[in-house]
């Protein structure tokens, strides 16, 4: 990212590109009139109701609410920030953005990370290259030895380091990049000469991508047929912490798998690089890992964009059991972030000595499938592994697994979950009853109280009845509202004459006024929608406004009743008001003196004359 974008080449670019295009490429989509019809690219569903429309530039689904333009609709489905939004859509569609004016240090920074995964880039094209070469026949043998192909280079990037002591940077240097840059990027370092001695030699590469999909690091993997001499290398290598590259953020695989992590709502989090290429390979494309870190805070963050479930699929001895521990502490943390939504965290423990690639091939899809369903949410999986080496079997041993137990009940943050964790993983486990454990734990402080959940549902569910009561004219009124203004927006030529006479206090509820205000302010109904949705008020109209396009209307058929319909709400509107108009005049003549204010009394009564004649006549064409 460099730099702010100029605001009118990101309207440019809204208008410019095409949505149907850009959607098309996640989801297949139908014309159906004015817009198009597909199956909702962001929850699974089986029959449509996903639309997109390309004249008012935007996408709704009607199954799981999402909707918003181009720009909202790559956010979501690849994780994007706005303005990587933006320059992704660039991207895809060959147009150039221009940046607003930046500060020297600004465009210093700029300058230098461009240069800097320029650099990268280069590294990454040379290793891709020597991977297809003779010199790469090794690494190409090994990666075939584990079952990955082509498809797994390809998505992946994958290279090839040969082992010798500065052949990238020779190769690099040779190209004019310079050598500065090769340190800074960690890809060389300098010898005792002044020279340069590659990082990386002898092994597989995995090139580590950022979300935008620049290179920022690489890993490296020692390959089994390479003689290395008396040099007895680590079997992973990773780029050293750079301006590009800091491991606490940097997880592998973000590009090739954002998209499905979206889908899937769901991330899998693995310990190294060939776990999430053997899990993309099985089908599981929404797998992530960090680089030889643990989970942290920053990595959970970033994943936060994507999904709010993540199961880590971890060894499930207790060094899994240790590091599924800290990355709860980071998800805690970042759940009081206020980033939103706390995550949810789950452990697919893995069977010992096997990777989530040997559980996959052992399970097949639908059991790995099962698998991933059925990982064990962390309170459980840790209090488990505690309870594990309990002995339950004297009261003493029963004390302190309760001890254990509590220690880490206290740290869920969700009452009913707690209470829930507290019955089944505890006094069902220790064999003790959920009295005994509530009353240890609200000794310790640990609230398991369910008074106050239930005060609250009881309040909640008396002001919905509430609602429901004596709200049944309001609501008949807002539909009736509603679905004039439906056909305002998507059948504007069956509109009556009467339609111009509607201000907008004939409309009540809110947001119709504010969809009534997009209208009458773009010029009126039959303007083009792209002009009525610039003018809405905000995110919520414009999502009104979207609804309002899409929605069906099974009375607006095709059989020629349709303008009758139309012509009839409308006019049931102007009625309503001039019924409304008739009572206040009415209000006002039962309080006027007769002997005083005879002639007002007169003219009252001739307005009401008048109004009712016409009110008479909007029903009357009503129900004839
Ligand atoms: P593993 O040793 O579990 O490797 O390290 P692996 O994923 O099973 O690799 P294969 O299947 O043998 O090829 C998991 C992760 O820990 C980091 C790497 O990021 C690796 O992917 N690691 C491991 C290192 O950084 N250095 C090492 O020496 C070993
Ligand atoms: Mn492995």
């Amino acid at each position: 990212m460099a730099g702010r974008i100029v605001k009118d080449d990101i309207e440019t670019l809204r208008q410019q590109a095409d949505i149907v295009t850009v959607v098309g490429d996640y989801t297949t989509l139908k014309r159906a009139g004015r817009s198009f019809k597909g199956l909702c690219p962001f929850h699974s569903e089986r029959t449509p109701s996903f639309n997109v429309t390309p004249e008012g530039n935007f996408f709704t689904c009607f199954g799981c609410g999402e909707s918003g333009d181009i720009y909202d609709f790559l956010m979501r489905i690849e994780g994007l920030e706005f303005p990587e939004a933006v320059e992704q859509l660039a991207r895809r569609t060959g147009f150039s953005l221009r940046y607003e004016q930046m500060t020297s240090r600004e465009r210093r920074a700029v300058g230098e990370r461009s240069r800097l995964v320029a650099v990268t880039a280069a590294a990454r094209d040379y290793f891709t290259r020597k991977l297809y070469d003779e010199e790469g026949r090794v690494a190409r043998d090994y990666l075939k030895s584990r079952g990955f192909g082509k498809a797994e280079a390809e998505t992946f990037e994958l290279g090839f380091a040969p082992n010798r002591w500065e052949s990238l940077a020779r190769a690099l240097t040779a190209d004019g990049i310079d050598e500065r840059d090769l340190v800074t990027t960690g890809l060389a370092v300098r010898n005792d000469r002044g020279g340069l001695r590659d990082r990386f030699r002898g092994r597989l590469i995995f090139p580590i991508h950022d979300p935008g999909g620049d290179v920022i690091g690489f890993g490296g993997r020692i390959l089994p047929e390479i003689d290395y001499g008396d040099f007895d290398p680590p079997k992973y290598l990773n780029s050293a912490e750079t301006p590009l590259y800091k491991k606490n953020r940097v997880l592998y695989g973000v590009p090739q798998a954002r998209s499905d992590i979206v889908r899937a709502e769901q991330v899998l989090v693995c310990e190294g690089y060939t776990d999430v290429m053997a899990l993309h390979q099985a089908g599981f494309a929404n797998a992530l890992a960090t680089c030889g870190t643990a989970v942290g805070v920053e990595h959970l963050r970033m994943i936060a964009r994507y999904a709010s479930t993540v199961v880590l699929a971890f060894d499930g001895d207790a060094a899994g059991v240790k590091a599924a521990e800290r990355a709860w502490d980071a998800a805690l943390e970042v759940g009081d972030g206020g980033t939103g939504a706390a995550l949810d965290l789950r452990v697919l423990a893995l069977p010992e000595d096997q990777d989530p690639a040997d559980l996959a091939a052992q399970l097949g899809a639908d059991g790995m499938r099962a698998a991933v369903a059925d990982a064990t949410p962390v309170v459980p999986f840790v209090i488990r592994h505690r309870l594990a080496t309990a002995d339950v079997s004297t009261e003493a041993g029963r004390t302190a697994a309760l001890q254990h137990a509590l220690e880490v009940l206290a740290r869920e943050p969700d009452a009913d979950l707690r209470r829930e964790w507290a019955r089944t993983e505890i006094a069902d486990r220790i064999g003790m009853s959920y009295g005994f454990v509530a009353a240890s734990a609200g000794r310790q402080g640990i609230d398991l109280d369910v008074h106050e959940g239930v005060a609250l549902r009881t309040a909640r569910s008396t002001a919905r009845d509430r609602g429901a009561v004596g709200g049944g004219r309001a609501h008949a009124r807002a539909k009736l509202e509603r679905s004039v203004l439906r056909a305002a927006l998507q059948q504007p030529d069956l509109l009556p004459d009467e339609w111009y006479e509607l201000t907008e206090d004939d409309l009540t509820h809110p947001r119709a006024k504010a969809v009534w205000r997009a209208i009458d302010g773009a010029g009126g109904a039959g303007v083009e929608l792209t002009a009525i949705v610039d003018r809405a008020d905000d995110d919520e109209v414009r999502t009104t406004l979207r609804e309002l396009v899409l929605e069906d209307d099974p009375e607006l058929a095709d059989d020629g009743s349709a303008p009758a319909v139309v012509a009839g709400r409308v006019r049931r509107m102007l009625a309503d008001r001039i019924e409304a108009e008739e009572a206040r005049l009415r209000a006002t003549l039962a309080e006027l003196n007769h002997a005083t204010d005879r002639d007002r009394m007169l003219e009252i009564q001739r307005e009401l004359g008048e109004l009712n004649r016409r009110r008479r006549e909007l029903t009357g064409s009503l129900e004839g």
